[in-house]
């Protein structure tokens, strides 16, 4: 894979980020858009966010800003992004029939050995690539915003994938400093926003009962269970937090089915739940351009000092 290039489709948020993780990991990248305007906004950004992370001392790889710059290039034409990739990572809007477009357009150019993956949150694998000449070289690579920061990656393979393309994704995602999980079928949600929309959901009827205010629910988190969850996950949680899984259970089974089963049902997300939460976060962040991006800004620098310690804490 190494002397070849990464092909990115669409070059918005997400691919940038893409981008910049391939660069930062030494691959030549093609980067494809409908838009010459946007493919040149999008490569002053790359270019301002690197220099501002070279400034920093948080630049991914071993690379300077300026080589990596190099290694990224940008066309108009999908034939000539895609031609001697070994890798095409889709970055296009969440739209099923764009998407199925875009992936039919590639399926008449590639090769039997490039990887096709998309970057969907959730639409389904088997939505996306059934039909398909090459569906088993195609796959979903879920990354998580901003993906140059939070490095989860879930593999979502088709039905039809061939493993070894699942493989090959999970090393190269590996190789380029992302840390990816593999899903072994599809699901709706996939992991990442089933464990979220659990969480989201209690958090709704939790503060839609008045059990406790919208800025103090968001403090359990960010001062409580996140704190641990930046460093293990739930089932280490339950395994430290006892003498073991299994004491784990034996002390809180009974207790865990009694909450569990006072649990409401599937919110509405609307109406005066909806209001009242929305008055709280705006009170805090109001939701405008300049104060959202500021927040976003500041969530970004935490992000940045976390991976920091993540990586000392490893080391140690
Ligand atoms: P975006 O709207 O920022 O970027 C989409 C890009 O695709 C734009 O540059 C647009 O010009 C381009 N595009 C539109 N039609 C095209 C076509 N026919 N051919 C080539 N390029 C085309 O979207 P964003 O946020 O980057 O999302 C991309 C994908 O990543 C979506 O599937 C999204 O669900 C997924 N994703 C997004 C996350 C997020 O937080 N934004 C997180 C994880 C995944």
């Amino acid at each position: 894979m190494e002397s070849s290039h990464v092909a990115i489709i669409g070059s918005g948020l997400i691919g940038c980020s893409w981008a910049m993780v391939f660069a930062a990991g030494g691959f030549k990248v093609k980067l494809y858009d409908i838009a010459q305007q946007q493919l040149t906004t999008a490569l002053e950004n790359v270019r301002k966010q690197m220099k501002e992370l070279e400034e920093s001392g948080f630049l991914k790889g071993t690379l300077s800003a300026e080589k990596q710059l190099a290694l990224i290039s940008v066309c108009t034409d999908m034939k000539a992004a895609v031609e001697g990739a070994t890798f095409i990572q889709e970055c296009t809007p969440e739209n099923l029939e764009l998407k199925k477009m875009i992936f039919s357009q590639l399926d008449l150019i590639v090769d039997d050995s490039v990887i096709l993956s998309s970057s969907t949150s959730c639409l389904l694998p088997s939505k996306l690539f059934t039909g398909l000449k090459h569906v088993k070289q195609c796959i979903v690579s879920h990354p998580v915003n901003p993906p140059y920061f939070v490095p989860l990656v879930e593999i979502v393979p088709h039905p039809e994938t061939d493993p070894s393309v699942t493989e090959k994704t999970y090393a190269l995602m590996k190789k380029v400093g992302q840390s990816p999980v593999k899903l072994n079928r599809e699901i709706e949600g996939f992991v990442l926003n089933r464990l979220q929309y659990a969480v989201i959901s209690e958090a709704w009827r939790l503060v839609g009962e008045g059990v406790i205010s919208p800025t103090d629910l968001d403090v359990v988190m960010s001062d409580g269970l996140g704190m641990r969850y930046a460093f293990i996950g739930p089932l280490e949680t339950m395994h430290l937090n006892a003498e073991g899984i299994s004491n784990y259970c034996e002390r809180y089974r009974e207790g865990m089915k009694l909450v569990l089963n006072t649990f409401g049902p599937v919110p509405e997300f609307s109406g005066e739940i909806e209001q009242k939460i929305n008055q709280a976060m705006s009170e805090k962040v109001p939701a405008v351009p300049k104060h959202l991006g500021a927040r976003r800004e500041w969530r970004d620098d935490c992000l940045i000092g976390l991976a920091k310690l993540k990586k000392q804490m490893k080391s140690n």
